[in-house]
């Protein structure tokens, strides 16, 4: 959580660091705050809130200086307040962290002993006292900050201005993600590819334990400890404009509008028609290892788990291989039972999320095989995997996950299929069939997008509701889970979703004319009996929301409201059930005013425990 931004170049700094926090207002806005260096002078703005306010200030009381960085934060120690919010100041030394710093009391304890005065309750502040202990002692920019660093556990992404040396910032990583752009004659630093993608598309992904110290004309990269390394640029194909919300009055809505074109992004160039097979670029498995696997882990957090439980269904019918899914922060201390033939697929938007990072350690640890679905090139979750099932939804925004999690299906289907065929559970007959299926579904979610003014009025009628309750069976208890969760984060009404079948055990004492039931029952074999768990709802005076397809007749009657989608196959339908949830959830916050792209104590990537 939280985002920094550095730039060093000739154009003013507090413009780029602004526009480069606007990108990141999703990772933390509760407070944020810029330093930039002119003439030998640190000038420091700090503001409580979110960034609409830092501007405010700005304009009042602008920093000149064509060398800066910049905060948006996610509160972890202390409350969010001008004070706590970064960039922190000691002496000399001004510093933006993301990250947690586990030892910071211990080494507050000894800081406070050498006579330094701490002003904040953060951590970070540690980080610039630290540094300004060693600048101190060396009288050396670099080498203090390399020494501060090496005495800090935890995790960082760093920035750092120091007025002694002007011409220079430095900037490293450990645990938290830190991205380099190269411009002509100007670098920037920041925590994702969004806050750069305006001024430059050639990026430098920094490792753990690496170092970059930027001149106006140069940068070098080097471990902690001062080996130098030599990096190679990419260079990202997202365009600027994916990070716009270009007309939208949300980026939540752009996003969830863009799902047909995600997933066909997603499905290009992956389909093997002649074969009947599926062709994924950088599995990082051959045919063998993939036959001899005996056991799937898929872990997540989140909506990303949400799409692991239909992976289950996926992997499970599709390739015939045991899955277990777990939840990234119970995996990774349960000590789970992994060997060289069990496979640990993480699912991660972002890459970054600390929880999925240490299970994909732990699994690694304990010798298994590991792929990922991801969302962002070259992020933790991405480098640190065997192999890498890139989605291609473009940068996600707003909080709630729309986009990502519909790739991340698709994802999933498709090294469902993969397994499948290379395992001899699926001809190229039954799988041509299928991706048949898969390559009209970009289509089909257009239609389904079609449904937007008709679900706006449902979530008029429903809004002023406290609590939702969503159920599904098989592959759409998942989704029900989804809707549930979406309409939880943004809107603020609690939600839960439930197996359909399991309501009768608990949940149905809850049901009465008060509470609406989202029921989605989608034309498959478990639809006789997903009917009579409506009825049982309907019985107890409950207001039904059903989401069907449209071939079914006779649900009229049986429901308050009906969502009537296109029809595909049972094993994609959970794809086509989420857009109504997410536009319900949607349309039901929008209707209740709150900020649907950045609600209350979310932040977009959870980089701490
Ligand atoms: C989704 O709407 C959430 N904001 C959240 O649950 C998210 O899916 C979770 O934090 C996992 O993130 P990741 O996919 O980036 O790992």
């Amino acid at each position: 959580m939280c985002g920094i931004v550095g730039y060093i170049g000739s154009q003013q700094a507090s413009d780029i660091v602004i526009e480069g926090l606007r990108k990141l207002e999703y990772r933390g806005y509760d407070s944020a705050g810029i330093a930039a260096l002119d003439a030998g002078r640190i000038a420091l703005r700090r503001a409580e809130g979110k960034l609409v306010n830092l501007e405010t200030l700005l304009r009042q009381q602008p920093v000149p200086g064509c060398v800066g960085i910049g905060h948006t934060r996610w509160a972890t120690h202390g409350r969010p307040s001008e004070t706590n919010a970064h960039p922190h100041q000691a002496g000399v030394i001004v510093v933006v962290h993301n990250g947690i710093i586990e030892n910071y009391l211990e080494l507050k304890e000894r800081l406070i002993g050498l006579g330094h005065n701490f002003r904040s309750e953060t951590d970070t502040e540690i980080i610039a006292h630290l540094i300004e202990q060693h600048f101190n002692d060396s009288g050396d920019f670099e080498a203090a900050v390399r020494a501060a660093l090496s005495e800090v556990h935890g995790a960082y992404a760093v920035a750092v201005l120091c007025e002694a040396e002007p011409d220079k910032l430095i900037a490293a990583k450990l645990g938290s993600p830190l991205v380099v752009g190269q411009g002509q004659g100007e670098y920037f630093v920041a925590s994702d590819i969004p806050a750069m993608l305006s001024h430059t598309r050639e990026m430098v992904f920094l490792e753990d334990g690496e170092l970059v110290v930027f001149n106006r004309s140069s940068m070098q990269v080097s471990t902690l400890a001062g080996t130098p390394l030599q990096k190679t640029p990419k260079t990202i194909t997202w365009s600027p404009m994916m990070a716009e919300k270009g007309g939208y009055r949300h980026f939540m809505l752009k996003e969830i509008y863009e799902q047909p074109r995600a997933v066909a992004d997603t499905i290009a160039g992956r389909l093997k028609d002649e074969e009947g097979d599926v062709h994924l670029e950088s599995l990082g498995l051959d045919d063998k290892e993939l036959q001899s696997l005996k056991k799937v882990f898929i872990i997540a957090c989140g909506t990303s788990w949400h799409a692991a439980l239909v992976g289950k269904f996926y992997i499970e019918k599709l390739a015939r291989i045991p899955v277990e899914v777990d939840i990234a922060s119970e995996f990774r201390y349960r000590d789970p039972i992994v060997d060289e033939d069990t496979l640990t697929l993480l699912i991660s938007q972002s890459g970054e999320t600390a929880d999925t990072l240490a299970g994909l350690r732990e699994a690694k640890g304990k010798g298994g095989r590991t792929v990922c679905i991801c969302n962002v090139v070259d992020s933790s979750i991405a480098r640190e995997s065997d192999g890498v099932i890139y989605t291609h939804a473009g940068p996600e925004i707003g909080v709630a996950s729309t986009k990502a999690f519909t790739t991340q299906l698709i994802g999933l289907y498709l090294f469902a299929l993969r397994l499948g065929r290379v395992r001899g559970q699926l001809s190229a007959e039954e799988c041509r069939r299928r991706v048949a299926e898969l390559v009209s579904l970009p289509r089909k979610l257009e239609t389904a997008l079609e449904l937007d003014v008709p679900i706006e009025n449902i979530a008029k009628a429903f809004a002023h509701a406290r609590d939702f309750l969503y159920l599904g069976r098989g592959n759409q208890y998942p989704i029900a889970l989804e809707g549930a969760l979406k309409l939880k984060e943004i809107s603020y009404i609690h939600a839960e979703g439930y197996p359909a079948g399991e309501m009768k055990h608990g949940p149905i004492a809850l049901i009465d004319e008060n509470l609406p039931v989202v029921v989605l029952v989608p034309h498959n074999e478990t639809y006789e009996k997903v009917i009579s768990n409506m009825e049982e709802v309907r019985a107890r005076g409950g207001r039904v929301i059903a989401v069907a397809t449209r071939a079914e007749t006779g649900l009229r009657d049986k429901c308050d409201a009906l969502i009537e989608l296109p029809e595909t196959s049972d094993e994609l339908m959970p794809i086509l059930t989420s857009v109504p949830l997410q536009l319900l959830a949607y349309h039901v916050a929008v209707i209740k005013g709150t900020d649907v792209d950045q609600p209350r104590n979310l932040a977009k990537s959870v980089t701490v425990e």
